[in-house]
């Protein structure tokens, strides 16, 4: 298995990540995303990561860039969609996507990632609520769902504003 960026002839293999993964309705949605921002501008410089086994694309985690408005010079990015393959889940893959974002963001710069989702699986990669960034939407699910890390100590002490995310993201469906 090798974790790599994705490329442009990816694609279709993301979209098939993401239908395979989510239930039917939850996997038009989020493959749809995925290749939404991938085509997206505002969601620049985005970080689009796929696991491959086999020639084969089993996994695809989506960094999309976003802005802080109130904290204008962060670099901060949105984690979503994830997905792993069903036949591959449980073996560690969601977890090693997600680290290696996370590492290649802190050497690009990244200084805040977020995330909405659910809190029991986020937390085991240092996900926490409890932060003062401000969601694009207002959230269906409860606050503890919109989760920060920080990539630069003591950052999220000393931010608050208003997230602002990628168009494609930014639709009231989505949170
Ligand atoms: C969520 C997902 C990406 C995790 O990928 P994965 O490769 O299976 O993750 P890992 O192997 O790193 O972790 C698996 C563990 O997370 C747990 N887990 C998975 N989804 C979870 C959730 N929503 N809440 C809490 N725990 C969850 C599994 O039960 C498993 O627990 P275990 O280690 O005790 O067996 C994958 O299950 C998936 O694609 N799910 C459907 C799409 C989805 O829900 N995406 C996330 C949207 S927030």
């Amino acid at each position: 298995m090798n974790i790599r960026e994705s490329l442009e002839s990816d694609k279709e293999g993301i979209r098939k990540v993401h239908q395979n993964a989510f239930s039917q309705a939850e996997g038009e949605t989020a493959s749809q995303l995925a290749i939404d921002l991938l085509e997206d501008r505002a969601a620049l410089p985005f970080l689009s990561l796929v696991a491959e086994q086999d020639n084969e694309i089993i996994g695809n985690i989506i960094f999309s860039s976003a802005s802080i408005t109130g904290a204008e010079g962060v670099s901060a990015y949105i984690l979503s969609p994830l997905a792993v393959l069903k036949f591959a889940q449980s073996k560690g893959l969601g977890t090693q996507l997600i680290n290696q974002g996370l590492e290649v963001l802190k050497d690009r710069g990244g200084k805040i990632v977020l995330v909405y989702g659910d809190p029991n699986y986020y937390i085991r990669t240092g996900f926490k609520a409890g932060h003062k960034l401000k969601p694009p939407q207002k959230l269906s699910y409860p606050e503890e769902a919109w989760m920060a890390q920080e990539l630069v100590g003591g950052i999220l002490a000393n931010t608050q504003g208003i997230v602002q995310c990628a168009s494609s993201l930014n639709s009231p469906e989505q949170w």
